[in-house]
């Protein structure tokens, strides 16, 4: 069974309940480098008077969309696996659905950021392409993208911790849309997962990301 069936069918609802106090007692203000590379990018020209329209793949129950809802001037769109999660999620009045990475229900050239919050560690790695197609498809030819995860220059793979046959996957996920031309890195730093601190121990660097994508000013 893929990975993200597990995900649908229990793994997603067992994240949920297993983290549901940590997740409500987090400071998106001072403790979280999603939010804060999001609203280094909402004062970035290219955002300027814009009404943005923000989506996270693998939102968990969406306590940084709903932050992000009444720090900016946004919309809030959500998606995962888990249907517990997301019915949190639409209380909160985040347009969230259940589903993964791979198929998002979501209108082409609709978003002015996307973040992949800790996610794509868990997912399936033959599901890479269409994932970075389908962000591809929905972020509109002005746009960002912020990945959070787990970070190794080549690839690693470790036993998921809760659940005996799954696992999560260290790579450098930048690669998955730096290839290409008409996006560009404008940031990725590396820290300890625990103590958020530079670490030389490579084995526990967590890395965020900032990647633009611009389609050409000359087409
Ligand atoms: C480590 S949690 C992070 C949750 C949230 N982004 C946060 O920062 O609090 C990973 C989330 O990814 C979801 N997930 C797992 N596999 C996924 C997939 N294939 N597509 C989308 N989300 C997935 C899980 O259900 C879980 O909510």
């Amino acid at each position: 069974m893929k990975q993200k069936e597990i995900f649908l069918q229990s793994e997603g609802d067992a994240w949920f309940e297993r983290n549901r106090q940590k997740v409500a007692n987090r400071d998106y203000q001072k403790d979280d480098p999603m939010a804060a590379a999001i609203l280094e990018i909402s004062t970035t020209a290219s955002t300027q008077n814009k009404d943005l329209h923000i989506l996270e793949v693998g939102c968990g129950s969406g306590g940084r969309l709903a932050w992000l809802a009444n720090t900016l001037r946004c919309k809030v769109y959500g998606i995962d696996p888990s249907a517990k999660a997301i019915e949190q999620a639409v209380k909160n009045d985040i347009e969230a659905k259940v589903g993964t990475a791979e198929v998002l229900p979501f209108e082409s050239s609709s978003m002015d950021i996307l973040v992949f919050g800790f996610c794509l560690s868990l997912c399936d790695q033959q599901d890479l392409f269409r994932i970075a197609m389908e962000a591809d498809r929905v972020l509109k030819p002005d746009s960002w993208i912020v990945i959070h995860d787990f970070f190794a220059p080549t690839p690693i793979k470790n036993e998921y911790h809760h659940r005996r046959g799954m696992y999560s996957y260290k790579m450098d996920y930048r690669s998955l849309f730096a290839w290409h031309p008409y996006y560009s890195c404008y940031r990725h730093q590396l820290i300890h997962h625990e103590t958020k601190k530079f670490t030389d121990d490579a084995y526990e660097w967590i890395s965020t990301s900032i990647l633009r994508k611009k389609l050409s000013q000359h087409e």
